[in-house]
């Protein structure tokens, strides 16, 4: 977890470092940190034989803020240096437990991002040899470790240089185990520092006469263009010269940079007063953008289907994807996987292709048989989710130890981040292209999965002879599909100020149920996940059905429950189990078509009615809506909420 970022060249790195953790601060808020080397007045510019510098360490608890105030307050000069922003693993979230981390002698200064997983007899084995710990995280051993190897090359004569550096990193990396990615910088070497990767993303950005690297592009791109993405296992010094480049066995390495695309700045907020708010509002442009790519504008139409050669749905993706799958499985983490058991649905109901979901936590060390013919698709916004990436090399690991064919593994991403970890693991990518979401809690990202998978269905559909349904329900969907984005924008307006009227109510609240059926239910789990995430307030989704096993002894009237009641298959179902909490005081607010049919509702969140198969992409929007305004009525920090980061890159 975590973001770091380095910086070395002509200007004065601190500015730089903050500027690159504000963008990083997504990554987890807990507290930051950095460390800056100023070279005396007479040192050389250069990686080696400088004058030995003076090193600065400045953290703070709590967000970036407490940082800048501190930097503002006593500077930390220098044109070389490393920061961090921490979500908390090992060690509360307090100053101590805040990277950099020091040796001893405050000469090596380390900021980390993963887990040291052996720490524990590390830590004991430099404590047997007299190190005094300072703080109770895994990655001080790291400087400790260092410091010892610097020391004892030293001893054998070595003179302190960008290259000895690197060389003592590249001793004790062998000895760290885990998935971490870290920044070095040591005050012997003013015009030096080393940064290394094992299965955490780590970019250099490449500027004149000077370089950035951090844990993602929003923190170099507006430093530059240029990039040059570590590979696993490799390590690099970086000085205002140049890049050293070295694979994990100590081989130089020549790689070309490339360039960034895309919109990788952090947008304002426009006139909204949180990043979330203004993302609903996004939505419909997410929709009209997914319409206007994959939904190509169809032919004269014969009326026997689709003119030949033509789609329904145009996705950029190999045809072999496609081809020859007999079940599929996702693997997927929190709201991502949400948007998975929608897809499953899809897949399943639409397409006819058995499809089951997995926690990709869970999948990792309990994968079921394997299977032949099998699709795996791994669905991670951010593409650097640690355990959907994890799980996903399991599998393909474990299938290529397999002769027969048939069960080669075929793996399928669907991320925001094309450019992430997982777009350089697996060999097809569903770029969802919802643009840079900054508020943690995701809303218009998982829109835009949901998209992705309407897309995924209907092609499968389609090249199955029409699926579950037939050629002509495939048109009338994708015809629907069409009219999503100006029904969104219509259905954000809406509800915004219907929402806000009822946040008031929830001012005491302290539990919500949501209920959900059929392709409704995951939309149940991630209302109560987002009003979970951003208000702090318990809630649960359930399967409408399944309430009365256990969860109606919540009720009373002090219980809000949601229910989502949208025309089609449960409907009917829906609605009795509503009637069910009615009976026992609860406050009902339904999200659900306006008519006589909803009038037992307290209060109705009305959403127009439309295939049952595509409700999923209206009904969400209440829910996100609410979650939000009533986290923002009780005046919580809606873009970062406690404890949470948008990604999470530790197991
Ligand atoms: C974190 C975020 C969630 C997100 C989950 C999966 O827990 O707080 O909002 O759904 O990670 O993230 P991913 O990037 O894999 O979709």
């Amino acid at each position: 977890m975590c973001g770091i970022v380095a910086v070395i060249g002509s200007r004065e790195a601190a500015p730089l470092l903050l500027e690159g953790l504000r963008q990083l601060e997504y990554r987890g808020y807990d507290s930051a940190g950095l460390a800056t080397v100023q070279a005396p007045l007479e040192a050389p510019a250069s990686g080696d034989q400088g004058a030995p510098g003076q090193l600065t360490c400045l953290r703070a608890e709590g967000k970036l803020v407490n940082l800048t105030a501190r930097f503002d307050a006593v500077g930390a000069p220098g044109h070389c240096g490393i920061g961090h922003t921490r979500w908390a693993t090992h060690g509360k979230p307090e100053e101590r437990n805040a990277h950099p981390h020091l040796d001893g002698s405050g000469q090596v200064a380390v900021v980390q991002n993963g887990i040291i997983e052996n720490y524990r007899s590390l830590r004991e084995q430099l404590q047997a040899e007299g190190v005094v710990f300072r703080s109770d995280t895994d990655t001080e051993v790291i400087p400790h470790l260092l410091a010892r190897q610097l020391a004892s090359l030293q001893d054998q004569g070595r003179v302190a240089s960008g290259s000895l550096l690197l060389e003592a990193v590249q001793l004790v990396l062998p000895q760290l185990q885990g998935a971490y990615a870290l920044a070095v910088v040591w005050a012997a070497v003013p015009g030096g520092l080393v940064v290394a990767r094992r299965q955490a993303p780590l970019l250099i950005g490449l500027g004149e006469g000077e370089f950035l690297c951090a844990s993602d592009t929003p923190a170099l791109a507006g430093f530059t263009r240029t990039i040059l993405p570590l590979e696993d296992g490799e390590v690099a010094l970086l000085t205002p010269l140049g890049i050293e480049l070295y694979n994990g066995a100590g081989v130089r390495q020549q790689r070309n940079p490339s360039l960034l695309t895309g919109t990788e700045h952090v947008a304002d907020k426009r006139s909204f007063r949180h990043f979330m708010h203004k993302e609903i509002h996004e939505q419909s442009e997410t929709a009209a953008l997914w319409v206007a790519r994959h939904l190509p504008e169809l032919g004269s139409d014969t009326g026997g289907g689709n003119p030949a050669g033509s789609s329904l749905v145009a996705l950029p993706l190999d045809e072999a994807v496609f081809e020859g799958v007999e079940r599929i499985q996702i693997l997927a983490c929190g709201t991502s996987r949400h948007a998975a058991l929608v897809g499953a649905y899809l897949l399943e109901q639409l397409a006819g292709i058995p499809a089951s979901v997995f926690y990709a936590s869970e999948f990792r060390y309990a994968p079921p048989p394997l299977g032949p013919h099998t699709l795996t698709i791994g669905v991670t916004q951010s593409g650097e989710t640690a355990d959907t990436l994890a799980a996903l090399l399991m599998e393909q690991e474990r299938r290529l130890l397999v002769a027969d064919p048939a069960y080669a593994p075929k793996l399928l991403g669907i991320t925001n981040r094309p450019e992430s970890s997982l777009g350089r693991l697996v060999p097809h990518i569903l770029d969802i292209g919802a643009g840079i979401e900054v508020g943690v809690a995701a809303t218009k990202t998982f829109l835009a999965q949901l998209l992705a998978f309407y897309g995924l269905a209907l092609a499968f559909a389609e090249r199955r002879g029409g699926g579950v349904h037939g050629p002509a329900k495939l048109r009338s969907l994708v015809a629907a599909l069409r009219l999503l984005p100006a029904q969104l924008q219509q259905l954000v307006i809406d509800h915004d100020q219907r929402c806000a009227d009822l946040a008031h109510l929830f001012t005491d609240t302290q539990d919500v149920i949501f209920l959900g059926r059929g392709i409704n239910y995951p939309i149940a789990l991630e209302g109560a996940l987002k009003l979970k995430e951003i208000s702090y307030i318990h809630a649960e989704g359930y399967p409408a059905g399944e309430m009365k096993h256990g969860p109606i002894a919540l009720l009373d009237a002090r219980v809000p429950v949601v229910s989502i009641a949208m025309p089609g298959l449960v409907f009917e179902k829906v609605l009795s189990n509503a009637q069910e909490a009615k009976a026992r005081d609860a406050q009902l607010i339904g999200v659900a078509p306006q008519g006589p049919d909803t009038d037992l509702f307290d209060t109705l969140l009305p959403v127009p009615e439309i295939d049952e198969l595509l409700s999923p992409l209206l009904t969400v929007i209440p829910m996100q809506l609410l979650s939000y305004h009533i986290a923002a009525h009780r005046g919580l920090d809606v873009d970062q909420p406690r404890n949470l980061a948008k990604s999470v890159t530790v197991e």
